[in-house]
């Protein structure tokens, strides 16, 4: 479960405006989600989706409210340790990819059943089911600077899936795919929700949203607007 009450969260340069109002990224946030459930996350560009899903995956901590996550109460007392043990049950699709240039797709894609120390023969059926499954098999001793935005996208989301993490977070993640991808990954990612990990998804595309129904959570100006 996610549960959020009055999260406030800025950027370091971000504590003043202009007229030297306070300016929060994220304003008193407050919401539930609960295992196994899967959510839109939508708003306009620059409305705090990047920086909610950063909160999320534990890049960053709430500067004040209630956090918490995958039954973890989130404050500054926390280990670095146990938030790390934490990060390793989350899958990330990063609005940049976030690949490691020198490592092949397949090896960009092992990162997280290597940090669970897996053994390297359930590491490699695992790669390859998954890489068959976003169709890069062939492509699969390239360094992400020899693919192309939508095949480096689909590595990226390989690799958050891979290890079967209890939530995946994932903004913009068909941003980079034609039409017929960007409906596949969506609908991979309904069917893992359905088989029990929490899904976030963070989008611009409306006509993915009016073909995939679901709960939204809705963000302006860094505050919680609509979540139905
Ligand atoms: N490193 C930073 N330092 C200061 N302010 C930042 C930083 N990164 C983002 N911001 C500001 O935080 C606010 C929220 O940004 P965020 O990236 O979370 O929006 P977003 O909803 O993901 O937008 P987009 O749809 O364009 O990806 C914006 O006002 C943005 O300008
Ligand atoms: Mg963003």
């Amino acid at each position: 479960m996610i549960r959020l009450h009055n999260v406030t969260w800025r950027h370091a340069g971000q504590m003043r405006g202009r007229r030297g109002e306070t300016l929060s990224a994220l304003t008193s946030i407050s919401f539930t989600v609960p295992q196994g459930e899967f959510r839109w996350l939508l708003g306009p560009s620059g409305a705090g989706k990047s920086s909610l899903l950063r909160l999320l995956h534990l890049e960053t901590l709430p500067a004040s409210g209630e956090f918490e996550l995958l039954g973890v109460d989130i404050r500054p007392a926390v280990g670095r340790s146990v938030l790390a043990r934490l990060r390793q049950r989350i899958g990330m699709v990063h609005q940049d990819f976030r690949l490691m240039p020198t490592l092949s797709v397949a090896d960009n894609v092992a990162l997280p059943l290597r940090l669970q120390r897996r053994h390297e023969t359930d590491v490699s059926t695992e790669v390859d089911a998954i890489l068959n499954w976003v169709d890069l098999a062939a492509r699969k001793g390239a360094r992400p600077a020899e693919l192309s935005g939508g095949e480096q996208q689909r590595t990226a989301i390989a690799r958050a899936v891979v290890a079967r993490p209890d939530l995946v977070l994932a903004d913009e993640p068909t941003n980079a795919l034609e039409e017929s991808q960007a409906s596949r990954v969506i609908a991979m990612l309904r069917e893992i929700s359905a088989m029990g990990t929490t899904v976030i998804v963070a989008t611009h595309n409306d006509a993915l949203v009016r073909r995939f129904p679901a709960q939204a959570l809705r963000l302006e100006h860094g505050r919680l607007v609509s979540n139905e």
